[in-house]
């Protein structure tokens, strides 16, 4: 089974709504001459506020090479919770993924696996494709707990899903260590990671929804890192950072992953 690259550009707290657009059209710009069948699966995800902005670049451009995630949506579908985004809203807003338990939304704002799980079956029900984040801290890694620590992170995440709703999940492997350092895993371990996780999807959904499910790595992506990382079995692609902040390397990083 061939399974499609997905890159994805996590734009975190950056960027104005007049700036987010003109990345969104700079980005579409640098990838013109491409393609949409050669393409990855394109996506880029803006602050809340910025969501309008971008998708309204990415309508307006018409290619359809270009596609826009949020980096958060809350699992309830409205009411009091005050400074809460819900799903409906985000897709409203013309989010066609989310990002959910990215590392700094555990440790800064207290993410839960229980409240990613929630997300995540908020976001299938209403049509829309999860990004699921898991990972270690450096001090997981030297006590040897790496593996343990993300299956069960997966596990959590995935509860109560179908396998269709597996299959068409995203996963996104972020060693935290890795994040923003400059200190990229090295290729061989996150494909060795990423290979254990498929396992852990295999056992929960069935061998079917582990060869579909798309399984990519994030931390420190950049240009001249991405062709080594998409040569492994087990790498669909990549979750980026800050590289994704400029259309050039973000680009750079798309052309790369061919
Ligand atoms: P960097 O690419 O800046 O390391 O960030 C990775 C990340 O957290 C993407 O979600």
């Amino acid at each position: 089974m061939s399974r499609r690259p997905v890159i994805a550009g996590n734009w975190k707290m950056h960027k104005l709504q007049s700036e987010s657009a003109e990345l969104a059209n700079a980005v579409m710009k640098e990838l013109k001459e491409i393609d949409k069948a050669l393409l990855p699966e394109v996506v880029i995800a803006p602050v809340f506020t910025s969501l309008y902005a971008v998708n309204k670049a990415l309508t307006d451009c018409g290619c359809g090479k270009v596609k826009m995630a949020a980096q958060n949506a809350y699992f309830e579908t409205q009411g009091a919770f005050t400074g809460e985004v819900s799903v409906e809203m985000v897709k409203d807003a013309g989010a066609e993924y989310v990002i959910i338990g990215h590392s700094e939304r555990r440790q800064y704002f207290g993410e839960t696996d229980e409240m990613i799980n929630k997300k995540a079956k908020k976001i299938l029900e209403l049509g829309l494709v999860p990004i699921i984040c898991c990972g270690e801290t450096l001090e997981q890694r030297e006590a040897g707990v790496t593996d343990s620590h993300i299956a069960s992170q997966i596990k959590a995440a995935l509860s109560g899903l179908s396998e269709a709703e597996v299959a068409k999940s995203i996963i996104a492997y972020e060693p935290i260590w890795a994040i923003g350092t400059g200190k990229t895993c090295d290729a061989d371990e996150a494909n060795r990671v990423i290979a254990m996780i498929r396992g852990v999807v295999k056992e929960i959904a069935g061998a079917s929804a582990a060869d579909s499910i798309r399984i990519l790595y994030g931390g420190s992506v950049k240009p001249n890192t991405i062709v080594e990382q998409m040569s492994k079995s087990d790498i669909d692609g990549a979750l980026v950072g800050g590289a994704s902040l400029t259309a050039d390397s973000f680009a750079a990083i798309v052309k790369g992953a061919m």
